[in-house]
């Protein structure tokens, strides 16, 4: 993810969730050596995204997303295997993820993580808990 991509990236966010990003808090990311952005395009435009922290062998994810036009072709699978070929030395990744959003906890189920706790009203505009999810890697 560079600074060019930032815009694209908050339009992107806006169609993906209740409360996106902006395309400042896309740009401080790039500035964030803690941070790793995946980006998955098709003829140059941005369809699908995912953003982690890596910080003391925990890796912690901040968003992953795919326009809806392009969603079930295994785009949020593709950039997760990706994410954790990158976290492989880590022990463990990290999420949240809204109690309502049975898609996404579908989708990280498959991929191996299991739901390890709740945060009440983690989650605004719905208020909502998020759930806690974990992969173990070593
Ligand atoms: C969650 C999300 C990223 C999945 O993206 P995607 O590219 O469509 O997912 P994939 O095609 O890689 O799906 C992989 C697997 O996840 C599960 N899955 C994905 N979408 C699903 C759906 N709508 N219903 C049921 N299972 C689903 C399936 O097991 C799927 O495998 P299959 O197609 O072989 O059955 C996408 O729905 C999205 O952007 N949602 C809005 C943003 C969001 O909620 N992000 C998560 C924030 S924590």
């Amino acid at each position: 993810m560079t600074e060019y991509d930032c815009r694209e990236l908050a339009e992107l966010d806006k169609k993906c969730f209740s409360v996106p990003w902006s395309e400042q808090s896309f740009l401080e990311e790039t500035k964030n050596k803690l941070a790793t952005y995946l980006l998955a395009r098709e003829d140059g435009k941005i369809i699908g995204y995912c953003g982690f922290w890596r910080v003391s062998g925990e890796a912690q994810v901040t968003n992953i997303a795919v326009l809806p036009e392009y969603r079930r072709r295994k785009i949020a699978k593709t950039l997760a295997e990706k994410m954790l070929e990158i976290c492989k030395e880590d022990e463990q990744i990290v999420l949240e993820v809204r109690k309502s959003n049975e898609i996404a906890i579908t989708f990280y189920k498959k991929l191996g993580f299991i739901e390890a706790g709740i945060r009440k009203r983690f989650y605004h505009n719905p208020d909502e808990d998020g759930i806690t999810m974990i992969r173990r890697i070593k």
